[in-house]
């Protein structure tokens, strides 16, 4: 194994990343019928809706234009972080406390909406901000993959980048049995870095069956890509489960430009699954100060019944 060590201290010549797209425009089937009115990026884990989670990641690793493909039902999550007059005016005359609005402020233009009129798959979902993208690295960020840890996920990929360039792909280990219901990597040579580790990619497989997956290393909802994988989108045909899968369009890049995966040292809840939507809850609850202590007890409580 070809092991080598990253300094920060490297030329950055990369191009640096400002702009994230949210794909935003699924249909959210599995929380029905929690979600026939609401968006799914909008049910709150807490006090925060998950896109939250994931436009606070962003900023942190210093992106400024967050890019949300959406599809009908789904303006409220566009609406979330517009000005909401009549809220905001009376809690001023109130005098109630505004911060908690903070971080649904936006700078005017860094956010824009595209639409995808279809939810024909994550690649096409992606494919659909190719104008905005334009000749730009971009970031992607799953708002249903919530990731939690310090530095964040997107603050991790995005300080390798700044090492290595090309394009990046978060992903975490999962017991052998579980991959084939994930887009998996087949890993080449491991580089340690400052925080972390980085994989060199050989190739990538959506939902392999279990004898053929080539590691248990899946895909964990956050990009790092080259405008390139707009054109390879382009024309693609439909991959597993019909859609147009963002992972076959990578998988193509291979060989061409730089593929690495970042391996997170956070925490990655599956909110797009209800299991893991309790877990985050859980998790996210028990380590707050505000709730943390009497969240334990209750917990306690209902386990001991
Ligand atoms: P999922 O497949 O997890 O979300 O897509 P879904 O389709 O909304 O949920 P279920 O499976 O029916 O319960 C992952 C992310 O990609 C977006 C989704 O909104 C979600 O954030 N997506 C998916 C699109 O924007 N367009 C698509 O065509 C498919």
């Amino acid at each position: 194994m070809a092991r080598a060590f990253l300094s920060r201290q490297s030329m950055n010549t990369h191009k640096p990343i400002k702009k994230a797209v949210f794909p935003v425009a699924g249909l959210g089937t599995r929380f029905l019928p929690a979600t026939k009115a609401i968006p799914k990026e909008l049910l709150p884990v807490i006090d925060r809706p998950l896109i939250q989670y994931a436009v606070d990641e962003a900023r942190e690793a210093g992106i400024e234009q967050m890019i949300f493909v959406t599809g009908r039902g789904k303006t409220a999550i566009v609406e979330n972080f517009d000005i909401a007059f009549e809220l905001e005016s009376t809690m001023a005359e109130r005098g109630k406390d505004m911060s908690v609005l903070e971080p649904t402020r936006f700078t005017p233009g860094n956010l824009i909406t595209v639409r995808q009129q279809v939810p024909l798959g994550l690649g096409h979902a992606i494919w659909c901000a190719r104008a905005i993208v334009g000749d730009d690295p971009f970031a992607i960020l799953l708002p249903d993959e919530l990731m939690v840890g310090k530095p964040g996920c997107m603050k991790q990929m995005v300080d390798a980048y700044n090492e290595v360039g090309g394009n990046l792909i978060s992903v975490l280990e999962v017991p052998q049995d579980k991959v084939s219901s994930y887009g998996v990597i087949a890993p080449g040579a491991t580089l340690d870095m400052l925080d972390g580790t980085l994989t060199e990619v050989k190739g990538l497989v959506e939902k392999p069956p279990v004898d053929q997956a080539p590691s248990n290393k899946i895909i964990s909802g956050r990009y790092i890509l080259q405008p390139a994988v707009m054109r390879t989108l382009e024309g693609q045909e439909k991959g597993a489960g019909g859609e147009i899968q963002l992972t076959d369009a990578m998988a193509r890049m291979i060989g061409e430009q730089p593929f690495h995966a970042v391996t997170f040292g956070g925490k990655r809840y599956d909110c797009g699954s209800k299991t893991g939507f309790v877990e985050a809850t859980l998790a996210i609850a028990l380590e707050r100060e505000d709730m943390g202590t009497e969240v334990r007890a209750i917990a306690e409580r209902l386990l001991a019944k």
